[in-house]
């Protein structure tokens, strides 16, 4: 009797824990790799607010476009052209670990939360208040890496460059970010994306090394104030950085020179004193 009862109530709980099990993976999952773009009822980002998705369009296309956006952009369909329009051109990318299970239960997680009166995703916190000369002076101080990021991760100024930098600019391997406040839609949409950059490079340095509030903010001032004032940095920093290269070598050349002057005398000399046997 009691082993029947176990039968029944041991696949039920196991089946109970496994629900929940999924439940919290899809939540995390859903903050760590969907939230630096998308809201749930917090007004777009990078990407639409999700809010309502499975009203707008049907369960198995949304599926669908999670596991493959640019497959769906590309076949010409005509909903995904119009949300790419309306996200200025910028293209949902893969994101690794979307299996077929995981998307439908990411569609879940949409609907669901789309049901309550404010969802836990409904953005992050980026101040409104406006910004000061202060935030500003911050910002490129932490982009030029003079003050250094409370989690470690690497200066901006390594692989970025923008309109603001006077002098050589900055490195090359990442986007000029004078005008990427427009590109990626202003304050919020920055402000979240940094928290949890998902681009390839981005989230390789800055996974294990999240950048803060207090320096998303001041970050975001310098994008404002350069969208505003400055144009893209041109080729002339390249320029002005090769002949500083090359100034710069003469002179390390130079002043090796003189510090080791004396280097052939100073090794002879030692070398005549030891033959002589004089220490
Ligand atoms: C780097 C930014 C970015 C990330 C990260 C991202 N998306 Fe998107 N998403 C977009 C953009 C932009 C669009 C609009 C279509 C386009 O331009 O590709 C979009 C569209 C969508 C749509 C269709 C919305 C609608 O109104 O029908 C869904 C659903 C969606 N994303 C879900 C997700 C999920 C789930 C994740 C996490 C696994 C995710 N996205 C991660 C940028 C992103
Ligand atoms: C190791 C090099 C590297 C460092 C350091 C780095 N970035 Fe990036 N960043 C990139 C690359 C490369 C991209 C292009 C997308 C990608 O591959 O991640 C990028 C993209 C971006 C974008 C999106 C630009 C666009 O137009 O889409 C922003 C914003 C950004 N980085 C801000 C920052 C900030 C702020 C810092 C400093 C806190 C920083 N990056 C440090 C390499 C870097």
């Amino acid at each position: 009797m009691s082993r029947l009862r176990l039968s029944i109530i041991l696949p039920l709980l196991l089946g109970f824990l496994c629900s929940v099990a999924v439940a919290q993976q899809t939540d995390t999952f859903f903050q760590q790799n969907c939230t630096s773009c998308h809201t749930i009822g917090g007004g777009r980002l990078t990407g639409p607010d999700l809010k309502d998705a499975t009203k707008r369009k049907e369960r198995a296309w949304l599926e669908k476009f999670i596991q493959a956006p640019k497959a769906v952009i590309d076949s010409g369909d005509p909903y995904a052209l119009q949300l790419q329009q309306e996200s200025r051109g910028i293209v949902m990318p893969a994101v690794p670990g979307v299996t077929p299970q995981m998307a439908k239960a990411l569609v879940d997680l949409i609907e669901a939360e789309s049901a309550l009166p404010k969802s836990r995703f409904a953005g992050a916190a980026i101040s409104d208040r406006p910004f000061t000369p202060a935030n500003v002076a911050l910002g490129m101080e932490i982009l030029r890496g003079e003050r250094k990021l409370s989690q470690g991760g690497a200066a901006c100024i390594s692989c970025h460059t923008i309109g603001t930098l006077r002098g050589m600019g900055g490195g090359r391997l990442g986007p000029d970010l004078t005008l990427v406040w427009e590109r990626l839609g202003g304050r919020k949409a920055i402000g979240a994306w940094l928290t949890n950059p998902l681009t390839p490079t981005m989230q390789a340095v800055y996974r294990n090394h999240r950048l803060q509030n207090e320096e998303i903010f001041p970050l975001l001032a310098v994008f404002d104030e350069a969208a505003r004032t400055s144009l893209p940095a041109d080729s002339g920093a390249q320029v002005n950085f090769f002949l500083a290269g090359f100034a710069g070598l003469c002179g390390a050349l130079g002043l090796m020179g003189w510090i080791w002057r004396g280097r052939f005398t100073n090794v002879r000399r030692n070398l005549v004193r030891k033959s002589r046997g004089v220490e």
